[in-house]
């Protein structure tokens, strides 16, 4: 495999360019939709294999949803003229199911272990709700796994939630809920998404001798669509970078769709906190919209405090005017 560093820096504008050349600190870029954040996180893939700064089995590259997965992929392997095994590329759960099928031994699972689609999962919160008699008109199982999964995206796990919540009405019974929901799972060898995410961070956490094997073989961590990160994606993301500290994120603090799904805003500033040597490189160029989208929408973005400044231009046609 051969790629031509030159021509990978060609079509970059300077602040893209910055961030794929980048090395020797953290490095988190900040941009809104459209501005090439994604083209920077996959051409600085393709930079540090073509510079000979990183060997594709030392690179991991994730984000949160299977479409950007997808692209990600899909752009990286253009880049690279072909798809490369070493080279894990795709979403935190899958990167977790693979991490599991090695290593969830240690936790008691099996190595074939199933992973419940939301079906199988309602259809065994109803059967939980069965044998703990709960009346499903006031403890719906949706609402059920609501809080299971909300726990577990916060790594609570039953114990530590009956602990916390027995005296509670609600939550009591969630509590038991749980319990059971989680030895169903145990005993059939079977997982949740959030089960995914849940037991890397256990498994980081409670055998070293993982974590270690996986710091020393991702020496490169980048992570795009940063802003929808999780409480438990960005501890993983910390524990394995904050040794070597190789890591660039790359996401827009204006854009968190996916806070229901437990995303975390303020991950982005706690980067900050955690990587105080951070390199900030700003996108403010828009390939994607029309100048008064842009307009309309700078406007509206000002008004959210959490943001770290940045500022959005767009060389393209005015286009249609925009009601909000
Ligand atoms: N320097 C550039 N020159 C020309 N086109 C570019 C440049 N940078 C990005 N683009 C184009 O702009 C579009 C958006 O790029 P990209 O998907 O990387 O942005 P993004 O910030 O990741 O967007 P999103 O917010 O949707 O994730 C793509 O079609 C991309 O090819
Ligand atoms: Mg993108």
């Amino acid at each position: 495999m051969r790629i031509d560093v030159s021509k990978l820096l060609e079509h970059l504008n300077p602040a893209q360019r910055e961030a794929v050349e980048h090395r020797g600190t953290p490095l988190m870029v900040l941009a809104g939709a459209g501005s090439g954040k994604t083209r920077v996180l996959t051409h600085r893939v393709a930079h540090l294999i073509a510079t000979g700064d990183a060997e594709p089995r030392n690179i991991l590259a994730v984000t949160f949803t299977n479409k950007a997965a997808k692209e990600m992929k899909e752009r990286i392997w253009a880049l690279l003229g072909n798809s490369h095994r070493e080279l894990w590329v795709g979403t935190f759960h899958a990167t977790c199911a693979r991490i599991l099928r090695g290593h969830g031994h240690l936790l008691g699972f099996d190595l074939n272990f199933s992973i419940l689609d939301e079906g199988d999962q309602l259809a065994l919160a109803k059967e939980c709700c069965r044998e703990l008699n709960l009346d499903t008109n006031r403890f719906p199982p949706s609402l059920l796994l609501r809080h299971v999964s909300n726990a577990k995206q916060n790594f609570i796990d039953p114990e530590e939630y009956m602990a916390q919540w027995a005296g509670d009405y609600l939550k009591g019974r969630v509590a038991r809920f749980y319990a059971l929901y989680q030895e169903k799972l145990k005993g059939s060898q079977a997982m949740d998404f959030d089960d995914l995410l849940f037991f890397v961070l256990k498994l980081f956490l409670e055998h070293r001798e993982v974590l270690d094997l996986y710091r020393r073989r991702w020496r490169h961590v980048l992570v795009d669509e940063f802003q929808d990160t999780n409480q438990i994606q960005y501890r993983m993301v910390k524990l394995l970078a904050e040794e070597h500290r190789q890591v660039c994120v790359v996401g827009d603090d204006d854009q968190s769709i996916y806070s229901w799904r437990g995303a975390d805003p303020g991950n982005i500033l706690r980067f900050d906190r955690d990587f105080p040597e951070v390199r900030i490189v700003r996108l403010e160029q828009n390939y994607r919209s029309t100048r008064n989208i842009i307009r309309a929408s700078s406007s509206l973005i000002s008004k959210n405090r959490m943001r770290k400044g940045k500022d959005l231009w767009t060389a393209n046609e005015p286009g249609e005017m925009v009601s909000v």
